[in-house]
């Protein structure tokens, strides 16, 4: 009987992440898919750093960086299950938890620059939709901006029609698949985990991603050309499963409140500076051509992909669509 007593006591305690005896630390798993010198993998263990210090070791975080626990299309459903506590994934991942609002962030073009996604995740649009998150028992603390996407193929990507017929890597969602068609190609959904293998061996021909993600998982090792299109953004949100949050004792909650924010800003502040220095280096490795599109050629791609936006307003709602517009800063350019 004794035995049984433990041993439910301890399943319980792995499935909620919290101790089973008094004096043991709660221990809090983190995966993500990213390399730890990547933003987010540095973020990561900064958070587990400050989580350990500010809770005097009554938590204890795991970190599972490069898909090493759960990959892109496992990780939320083991958060939902309490198998894992935290999570910082691309918020392009969130439909199939059936939140499809999330998409419209893959609008293309959709933010001009860093500032403008920043405003937007800090906009109230976005109580809405968290609370949709939240009724999937998903309960985010803080939005991470990665900055802007660019594509890499095993072919120059300059015009529009350059995409035709190219085997390209989505993360997932009906933005990015409507664009990928939009543009001719064929999408691929594939987990981050395996785009390496699928890039080099030609399960697909090109992806897109932010520079510090191409450069630390080797993309550019297996992919020759890479266009500076800017076209996506990569937002992560930082998420916790809601009851294992809210079980926590309110002091632990205080202090791990306090490292989410010190890691949230370590995080936005790294990321533009880690792109940038990707950039230079992914250039210097002599491996890949780098191409930044013209104003001209700029124009063409946001005047082939905005029949996309109109398309997406029968899936969002044109109003969605517009108070998205209002809070991204985005004028959609006179036809
Ligand atoms: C991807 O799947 O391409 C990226 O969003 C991975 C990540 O988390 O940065």
């Amino acid at each position: 009987m004794k035995s049984l007593v433990i041993a439910v006591a301890a399943v319980l305690s792995l499935m909620l992440g919290r101790p089973a005896f008094a004096d043991e630390p709660i221990v809090i798993k983190f995966s993500h898919v990213v390399a730890p010198d990547a933003p987010k993998g540095k973020a990561a263990l900064l958070f587990k750093e400050l989580a350990e210090k500010y809770t005097d070791g009554r938590v204890k975080v795991e970190v599972y960086p490069n898909s090493s626990l759960y990959k892109d299309n496992e990780e939320l459903e083991a958060l939902q299950l309490g198998s894992v506590q935290l999570l910082a994934p691309s918020i392009s991942k969130f439909s199939p938890l059936g939140v499809k609002e999330f998409d419209v962030f893959d609008l293309p073009f959709l933010f001009s620059d860093e500032e403008h996604a920043r405003q937007m995740m800090a906009s109230p649009v976005m109580e809405g939709l968290n609370k949709k998150l939240e009724s999937k028992g998903v309960l985010p603390l803080a939005y991470w901006d990665n900055g802007a996407h660019d594509y890499t193929a095993n072919k120059p990507l300059i015009m529009p029609d350059d995409f035709r017929g190219m085997k390209m890597r989505i993360q997932g969602g009906k933005v990015q698949d409507a664009v990928a068609r939009e543009l001719g190609a064929i999408p691929q959904i594939i987990a981050f985990g395996e785009l390496y293998q699928a890039l080099q061996t030609g399960v697909v021909d090109g992806e897109d991603n932010v520079p510090s993600n191409i450069w630390t998982q080797k993309f550019y090792d297996v992919q020759k050309y890479m266009t500076l299109s800017h076209h996506g953004h990569l937002t992560y949100a930082f998420i916790t499963n809601k009851t294992f949050w809210n079980s926590l004792p309110a002091d632990v909650r205080v202090a791990l409140d306090r490292a989410v924010k010190e890691a949230s800003a370590f995080f936005n502040d790294a990321a533009a500076k880690d792109n940038a220095d990707a950039v230079e280096k992914i250039r210097a490795s002599g491996k890949t051509e780098i191409h930044i599109l013209t104003d001209a050629e700029r124009k063409a791609w946001i005047a082939k992909l905005m029949p996309v936006h109109a398309e997406m307003q029968a899936r969002f709602g044109k109003d969605f669509i517009e108070r998205i517009y209002k809070a991204s800063g985005f004028t959609p350019p006179q036809s």
